[in-house]
């Protein structure tokens, strides 16, 4: 048989050396061409065909700032165009003009996900990516009448790209029944699309969504908000149009902002660094300083520079003021605000600080220290975990919560709730060092030489401990909602105030029990308790079905990257229910694991 074989292939190579060069040459032109040609055809040259079709907005539309008969509706483009309007009413009849701004601060960069970028590194320095905002006021509506609506706008070329139709309503009355999903901490973790679709897929269409910060990880980054090509961007996940696969089920999030008005909080993740200050968006956002420092550095002119410029040169949330249509009524304008909202009186505090390494090496600039390297160059400082939102006793914010605490439509209001950012009460890792100005100490050398820039966080001295949580419990706050940690526990006070972090989405810190204990400074476990809830509240163990244990006894918190919790305030009951879902087994059941009563 070999050598049969091996003389067919010898014939074979006599056959083909016997046609003239040239017609070989032919056929080898001949294959080859017809070889690239299937090879396009199936995209393996030209990537185009492989990756999905752009979407026709950027965005489809979402709700913002609802009053007793209007509604905000704001969708994005990646162009000017014209003739951006709602459409909306029976038979889509009546229209609303939008105005149309440009986003001043969004960018991409070489860590972004997004278009051809790991294929051609298109965005290899930070660049502006060109996107505009459309807003229109809907008006005339009638508490509790749902109106279908959609957008529409015209490209340059007089293309018409058109949403979705989709539902929207003005302010609820007080007495409506509502869910509101309360919800934090998104930043395109890996469980965030599966949680929203499992929202949408267990309690329907809900009315709100209160968000306790941290939408994203860098908020200058547009493809975050927009089209980050991982699937789980900020906006695709609340409006069902994520594409996250985990245990080879592929979720898309839910559509809820389209229906429902987002009432946000800012997390320390939405607040960017000194402007134009580094190689990529991640270095802008870590080089945040305090304004009184910033001052000190630019002494000359900031006598006669303007607001925005000092916050260019310390910290600023630009992009996420850009974005978000809010109250801007108080101090703060859209940094804080209160809305009542049904039968709840929401008040919104801005309580983040800058998030730093708990990290001792010496070429770490973190919570506790400067780098080594940085002693003698204090702008290259990061001056411990910067506080961002000023609410010590005193300062403008406490002030005018303060005065919205006394107000009749807090007083009114059948459910009080107070929404921020930083944990007061958790086992997380967040919550240590203590919310307050980090106090800086000089160790010097007996030559008078800096030997270390050393940051201390007195506990007592914990602004949320101190001042805010007294005047909240004093003014019967009935909760207290939160993020921060990623993770979901809770806690109540001796006069009832509830307290809740539900923010179990993935990247979860923890929680510091048993052997689990935070990295904490040697030595000071006054000030920096690596166990347990620092503030001294015991966590509550969920009321139906908590988790277990290795020990088997059940848990008072989930902390995991399996397993994602999210919670429904149902205002006809007064009720907040928590569900969580285990992503490892795709087809199994929501578990409602804890229910508690305002
Ligand atoms: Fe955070």
């Amino acid at each position: 048989m070999m050598f049969s074989t091996r003389s067919r292939l010898e014939e074979s190579r006599v056959g083909w050396n016997a046609l003239p060069k040239a017609l070989r040459f032919a056929i080898f032109a001949i294959i080859g061409f017809l070889l690239i040609l299937m090879l396009t055809l199936l995209g393996v040259f030209n990537r185009e065909p492989m990756m999905p079709a752009p979407p026709q907005l950027l965005t489809e539309p979402f709700l913002q700032l609802p009053t007793v008969n209007s509604v905000q509706v704001v969708w994005f483009t990646e162009f000017a165009g014209s003739q951006h309007a709602v459409t909306y009413g029976a038979g889509l009849k009546q229209t609303a003009i939008a105005s149309t701004v440009k986003l001043s601060r969004t960018r991409e960069d070489r860590e972004s996900h997004v278009g051809a970028q790991a294929e051609t590194g298109q965005y290899q320095n930070i660049k502006l990516r060109d996107i505009w905002r459309h807003e229109a006021k809907v008006t005339g509506l009638s508490a509790g009448v749902r109106v279908p609506y959609r957008v529409s706008s015209v490209r340059e070329d007089g293309t018409t790209f058109s949403s979705g139709e989709y539902t929207l309503a003005s302010l609820p009355e007080s007495g409506t029944p509502l869910k509101i999903l309360l919800t934090s901490d998104h930043q395109l973790k890996p469980m965030t699309a599966a949680n929203l679709q499992k929202v949408v897929e267990t309690v329907g269409r809900v009315d709100g969504v209160f968000f306790a910060g941290d939408l994203i990880n860098i908020p200058d980054r547009a493809s975050e908000w927009f089209d980050d090509n991982r699937g789980g961007a900020f906006f695709p996940c609340l409006q069902g149009r994520a594409k996250y696969e985990i245990a080879k089920t592929v979720y898309r999030g839910g559509a809820i902002a389209q229906y429902a008005p987002i009432f946000p909080a800012i997390g320390n993740h939405e607040v960017m660094g000194r402007y134009g200050s580094g190689d990529s968006l991640g270095e802008e956002f870590e080089n945040s300083i305090p304004r009184a420092i910033a001052k000190k550095l630019y002494p000359e002119q900031t006598e006669t520079q303007t607001e925005q410029w000092l916050k260019d040169r310390s910290f600023n949330t630009n992009t996420y003021e850009e974005i978000f249509t809010l109250p801007e009524t108080s101090p703060g304008g859209k940094t804080y605000y209160a809305i009542t909202f049904g039968d709840v009186r929401l008040v919104v505090l801005y309580v983040t600080n800058m998030w730093r390494s708990y990290n001792l090496t010496p070429d770490v600039r973190g919570k506790y220290q400067e780098r080594q390297q940085d002693l003698d160059r204090p702008e290259k400082w990061g001056y411990g975990q910067v506080i961002f939102g000023e609410i010590a006793q005193g300062s403008p914010q406490y002030n005018w919560l303060e005065a919205e605490l006394k107000s009749q439509e807090f007083q009114q209001a059948k459910y009080k709730i107070v929404m921020f950012h930083h944990p007061p009460h958790s086992l997380g890792d967040n919550i240590v060092p203590a919310y307050t100005d980090p106090v800086q100490i000089r160790d010097r050398a007996t030559d008078g030489s800096l030997e270390a820039v050393r940051y201390e966080y007195p506990r007592a001295a914990d602004y949320i401990i101190r001042d805010v949580v007294p005047l909240l419990e004093t003014a019967g706050v009935q909760l207290v909602f939160y993020g921060h940690s990623h993770l979901w526990n809770r806690f109540i006070s001796n006069n009832g105030t509830h307290f809740l972090e539900t923010s179990n989405v993935g990247n979860t810190y923890g929680a510091a029990v048993g052997n689990k204990r935070r990295k904490v400074p040697p030595g000071n476990n006054k000030d920096y308790v690596a166990l347990g809830n620092p503030n001294g509240l015991e966590p509550i163990v969920p009321t139906i079905a908590p988790l277990r244990g290795e020990d088997d006894k059940p848990q008072p918190y989930i902390a995991s990257n399996d397993i994602t919790v999210f919670s429904i305030f149902n205002t006809a009951t007064g009720t907040i229910s928590s569900y969580r879902f285990d992503t490892r087994f795709p087809g199994s059941d929501v578990v409602k694991f804890d229910e508690f009563a305002l």
